[in-house]
């Protein structure tokens, strides 16, 4: 007995979901988000597309929307997120260089300003780093090369003063070439001064890829340099159909994941990215994959969720 959230709790973490503003007014939904979690992020609605669509042009009713759920339930809200290559508009990707260092600074100064006091942390960037660690040949790094990252952290402070300012990525879960290269990203910030708070480990797992290569050994070698870690978007994907021998390998990678966080004291908390696979971005995004989440279409709770229970 006890929710997710209350058995983090006893530990000192949060357990967190990503909503979307579709999935709140699921009545079938809504009951589990307010029971079992402690935290949510939201899976788009504060995302670059859905907040300054056209230039200058803010809208915050969906992201809004969400903060005032979490409110309701006593939840504290990671924002995501500022700077991506993904679900940005056109307008900004064809921005002259000058014109995107502007329009970044503009972009942070408004919406950090619009939740400043509602959130508990921002991914300031997302995914800035390719496979072998290097920086990803996004529009952002071809215009303004490196700098855009610190400028984005740099600008958050100067918005909030207080909230949570992290790096996120995937694929940096375990010890490798891009965990080593976000290290030294992360090392590099902390040098220039720039203000950096945590580093996200999204862990988006997949059972057929394998486990991540030590993962508290990774997550602790980034909390030794003195910022706080999170896991910002667990789920554990497969190829369908699913089954039970499937099923219990989920388990366990959510069981792994926990027991990681759980040993490393600068873990703060896990987020998973959903509940239900009634509502995951896995069987649109990997054709043929799903079943990545704790519960299944009808809330009943799989192995993972009783995995993940039992580690808390
Ligand atoms: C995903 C959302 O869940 C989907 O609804 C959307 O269509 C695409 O983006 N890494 C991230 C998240 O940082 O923002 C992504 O979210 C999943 C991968």
């Amino acid at each position: 007995s006890g929710s997710l959230a209350e058995h983090a709790a006893a530990h000192g973490k949060y357990f967190g979901d990503a909503v979307d503003n579709n999935e709140i007014t699921d009545t079938a939904y809504r009951p589990h988000i307010a029971a079992e979690f402690s935290q949510l992020t939201p899976g788009n609605a504060m995302k670059w597309d859905s907040t300054e669509p056209n230039p200058g042009q803010f809208t915050y009713s969906r992201g809004d929307e969400i903060v005032a759920l979490a409110q309701q339930n006593g939840q504290t809200v990671r924002g995501h997120t500022l700077v991506w290559h993904n679900q940005t508009p056109g307008w900004v990707q064809n921005l002259d260089a000058t014109a995107l260092r502007a329009a970044l600074q503009n972009h942070i100064q408004n919406v950090v300003t619009h939740y400043r006091g509602d959130l508990y942390a921002w991914d300031v960037v997302n995914e800035p780093l390719n496979e072998d660690g290097t920086f990803r040949n996004s529009f952002w790094y071809q215009k303004l090369g490196p700098s855009y990252i610190a400028d984005a952290f740099r600008a958050a402070r100067a918005a909030d003063p207080d909230v949570k300012l992290y790096i996120n990525d995937y694929n940096t879960d375990g010890l490798g070439a891009k965990s080593d290269g976000m290290y030294r990203l992360v090392q590099d910030l902390l040098t220039q001064g720039v203000p950096i708070d945590g580093v996200g480990f999204q862990a988006h797992l997949a059972i057929q890829y394998g486990f991540p290569n030590q993962m508290r050994q990774n997550l602790q070698r980034f909390a030794a340099l003195g910022l706080d870690v999170a896991v910002t978007e667990l789920d554990v994907r497969m190829q369908l159909p699913a089954d039970s021998t499937k099923l219990a390998t989920q388990a366990t990678y959510y069981r792994n994941v926990t027991n990681a966080c759980l040993a490393v004291a600068r873990c703060v908390g896990i987020t998973t990215w959903g509940y239900t696979d009634k509502y995951s971005w896995v069987p649109s995004t990997f054709p043929g994959e799903g079943a990545a989440l704790l519960v299944d279409e009808n809330f009943q709770r799989k192995p993972a969720y009783t995995a993940v229970h039992d580690a808390l």
